[in-house]
């Protein structure tokens, strides 16, 4: 080669020609669910999205989770993906961010979980709520958080947090389990006594005042566009079942108590053929446990007990996982998807998805593993 930058330029050429063919080549091309594999969004990057929820909109799928580090602490916020085929995911970077300012409620150091976004149709608004604990507390202040955006990708802006249902009775109460019993409540915890004051109301009553205690929750929207939220409430002892406002921001004070002393965890619900199935965990942090599933004529109860819908092996364990979604597919009639988290407390950035099909066995859903499964 006589002319030597010409020589140069085939160099700069070849040398740009392997370095974007190398960064194509990380990205994947899914046609396939690989439960409990690193799941690369289309940048390459494990998908960082905990504790998720999804919606669907104009033809797109938008995973809304928590950004998770080493620790499960709250440093960047929620963050949001896309997708249309349910495999291939695009980062769309932070719906939610921490704040800076450092009394903010969710400054940088928080607990925010489980965020569930929905459309509103009569306000145009897309809003988020999660599970919200306040920086330096642990777990105590146990509230649920809201916040809106114009757009499914955010940014969001914070509205704010709250213990729910404050000064409301729960529909399914009894008269006589709005006052304290004469001889007081229950100081030892496990105790049959304490069973029977708890199933009694004894924590609706201690916080009827200030608000219900708000963790591990989700929202669904029902077929006439009203929205329910739904929670660990009462210690985690008891689920609440509450409605939304028509703008989706703020509680009624309609409620109900579900499974009383059941100690649901990550609650996941659907619907189908006039029947509600709700998924939940048992109750042990970030170990897993046996889920358990529902089934109900009426979101607002009562609700049927169904017994654990995992099967095969590992079925006591729900696979390593605990429920924070069911998906229905977009075009497919009667197609569920189950999301779970594979949680690693010792590196939380590495917890893994199972998205596994919901099959059926005498009209109840299970779920069994998969290696690799299709839609
Ligand atoms: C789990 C819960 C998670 C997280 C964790 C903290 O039971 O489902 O979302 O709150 O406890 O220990």
């Amino acid at each position: 080669m006589k002319n030597p930058k010409f020589k140069y330029l085939i160099l700069f050429v070849l040398f740009f020609t392997t370095v974007s063919l190398s960064a194509q080549s990380t990205a994947p091309n899914y046609t396939a669910f690989y439960p409990g594999k690193i799941w690369k969004d289309s940048e390459g990057n494990h998908i960082n999205a905990h504790g998720g929820g999804i919606m669907f909109k104009d033809g797109t799928y938008y995973w809304y989770g928590e950004h998770k580090g080493k620790s499960s602490l709250a440093r960047v916020g929620i963050t949001v993906y896309s997708s249309e085929d349910l495999y291939n995911w695009k980062n769309e970077g932070v719906a939610l961010s921490v704040a800076k300012d450092p009394d903010s409620e969710i400054t940088s150091g928080s607990v925010m979980e489980r965020p569930k976004v929905v459309y509103n149709e009569k306000t145009d608004k897309y809003v988020m709520w999660f599970h919200l604990e306040l920086k330096g507390q642990g777990y105590a202040a146990a509230r649920t958080g809201v916040a809106t955006s114009d757009s499914p990708t955010g940014p969001f802006t914070y509205i704010k947090s709250y213990r729910p249902n404050s000064k409301k009775w729960p529909q399914n109460f009894k008269e006589e389990w709005k006052e304290t019993p004469k001889d007081g409540e229950p100081k030892e915890w496990w105790t049959p006594k304490w069973r029977k004051a708890l199933n009694e109301g004894m924590f609706v009553r201690r916080d009827f005042e200030k608000g219900q205690m708000s963790r591990d929750m989700t929202i669904y929207i029902d077929t006439d566009g009203t929205a329910y939220h739904i929670t660990s409430s009462e210690e985690n002892q008891t689920l609440h079942i509450s409605k939304l406002t028509d703008n989706y921001l703020d509680f009624t004070g309609e409620w109900i108590r579900m499974q009383p002393g059941g100690q649901n965890e990550a609650p996941a619900i659907f619907q189908k053929d006039g029947y509600y199935y709700m998924i939940t965990s048992g109750l042990t942090g970030w170990a897993p446990n046996a889920a358990r599933s529902f089934r109900a004529k009426s979101i607002m109860g009562p609700w049927e007990k169904l017994g654990n819908p995992a099967r095969g092996k590992h079925a006591d364990k729900t696979f390593f996982s605990q429920s924070t979604f069911i998906l229905p597919v977009q075009g497919k009639e009667d197609s569920f998807i189950f999301m779970a988290d594979r949680w690693k407390p010792e590196n939380h950035i590495d917890g893994r998805y199972i998205w596994l099909p919901i099959e059926w066995e005498n009209d109840k859903p299970i779920i069994r593993w998969k290696e690799n499964w299709t839609l």
